[in-house]
């Protein structure tokens, strides 16, 4: 099975194995890795967004809908994608988790804030 690894702005890696077309949201949920999810995973805000390292050509293909919501994220870059839409295939695969992403997700579990360790916003 190929290997995902996540690198967040805090310094962790998180290395695992997942199965071919499941997406990069999925796989971290699944892993306690802090990737932001406001929508629930349905192409509907920015806070899933990543900046693929290494395997990007091997993940699904970049729709409209991701495109133009990729429009509304900060620090949009060649390699973003939204995890929540982009699929594994059989390669491994590097991400980076953005700032934004990250912040979303303490955002949404406050009772994990106390784990934070990014300078505070401001
Ligand atoms: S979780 Fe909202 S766009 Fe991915």
């Amino acid at each position: 099975m190929p290997k995902v690894r996540f690198i967040d702005p805090e310094g962790t890696v998180t290395e695992v194995e997942a199965e071919p077309g499941r997406s990069l949201l999925d796989i971290a949920e699944e892993h306690d890795v802090k990737l932001g999810s406001a929508c629930g995973g349905v192409c509907a805000c920015s806070s899933c967004h990543v900046w693929v390292r290494k395997g990007g050509e091997s993940l699904s293909e970049m729709e409209e809908d991701e495109e133009d919501r990729l429009d509304m994220a900060f620090d949009v870059r060649q390699n973003s994608r939204l995890g929540c839409q982009a699929r594994l295939d059989d390669e491994d695969v590097e991400v980076e988790i953005t700032e934004e992403s990250i912040e979303a997700w303490y955002n949404e579990h406050p009772e994990r804030r106390h784990e934070r360790k990014l300078p505070r916003p401001g």
